[in-house]
């Protein structure tokens, strides 16, 4: 067992599934005592149980619905979070998720929620444990972002609009944080295997599709691999987290060769076309 996370006390936003219930399994087994939020409460159950049966025996384990989109619900949650694990050392958001679309086809309702949900979904999780964060003077917080919060491609407009502004926020919060010995990081996942991703796969541009099973610089990730990389990063000094030589690749080329990145992705976009229209016309023969 890791000396990083025994005893340790942990909240994750969007713990019920995906990489927040990958974060929280590998924690539970490092000995941390942790408590999942989410909307979903069978969802939250079964994996509250999850926990339990991996993690240490004296460690706490426990859930609480809550909607990260709502400030109110998030600052009566942290009161009770705070009182059953006696302060937090360690708050991970990773509730999230994307809907993919042509921007002019989607709803003005799709924007707002996008950013309710993953920009002040996080911002609101943050801001509910602040105080404590900053009376205790120490803690970690950490914000799960997307390879998409450092460039964008077709039908993702708005989700990574969202994911930027995290990205955003985090930069400037890490400082005011600093000065109370609060860290905060922020991880830039890949594209992972996740029942998030089941979902945004179902109503996803064709050509979105296409681009994505051709480009050089996509993998499907498994939930595992990218929690256990999470897990490992929060403790090292680096602000920016991500795993994968293809995240490496693309956090590489948009920070270092912006204009020829882009090239590249409106490559790949024209290839998606191309044999998309090559399908359609064999298709029709
Ligand atoms: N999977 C990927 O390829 C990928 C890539 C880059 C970034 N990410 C980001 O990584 C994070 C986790 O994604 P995932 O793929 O693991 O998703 P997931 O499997 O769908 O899990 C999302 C979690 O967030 C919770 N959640 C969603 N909306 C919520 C809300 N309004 N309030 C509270 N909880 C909410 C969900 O529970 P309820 O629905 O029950 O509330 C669930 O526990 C997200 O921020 C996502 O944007 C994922």
């Amino acid at each position: 067992m890791s000396k990083e996370y025994k005893g340790k006390r942990v909240f994750i936003t969007g713990g019920s599934s995906g990489i927040g219930k990958g974060i929280a399994l590998a924690l539970a087994k490092e000995g941390a005592s942790v408590i999942i939020g989410a909307r979903n409460s069978e969802n939250l159950e079964k994996a509250v149980e999850e926990l339990k049966k991996i993690g240490h025996p004296e460690a706490i384990f426990g859930y609480t619905i809550v909607d990260v989109s709502d400030k109110k619900q998030l600052e009566s949650a942290s009161e009770n979070i705070i009182k059953t694990l006696g302060g937090l050392d360690l708050l991970v958001c990773s509730s999230g998720y994307a809907q993919v679309g042509e921007a002019g086809s989607l709803d003005d309702s799709v924007y707002r929620k996008l950013m309710d949900v993953n920009y002040f979904g996080h911002v609101n999780t943050a801001l509910a444990f602040q105080k404590q964060f900053i009376k205790q003077g120490s803690g970690e917080i950490v914000f799960l972002a997307s390879t998409l919060a450092f460039f964008s491609v077709y039908g993702y407009g708005p989700y990574s609009a969202s994911k930027h502004a995290i990205s955003g926020f985090a930069q400037g919060f890490r400082q005011e944080m600093m000065l109370h010995n609060v860290k905060v990081k922020l991880f830039f996942p890949p594209t992972t295997d996740t029942p998030g991703l089941a979902k945004e796969n179902e109503d996803k541009p064709l050509i979105t599709k296409e681009m994505e099973m051709g480009s050089a610089l996509n993998k499907v990730h498994s939930i595992e691999s990218v929690s256990i990389a999470i897990v490992r990063w929060i403790p090292n000094k680096k602000f920016f987290g991500y795993t994968g030589w293809d995240s490496w690749l693309q956090y590489f080329l948009f920070r270092y060769f912006p204009e020829w990145a882009i090239k590249l992705t409106d490559s790949e976009l024209r290839g998606a076309q191309a044999r998309l229209e090559k399908k359609n016309k064999d298709r029709k023969k």
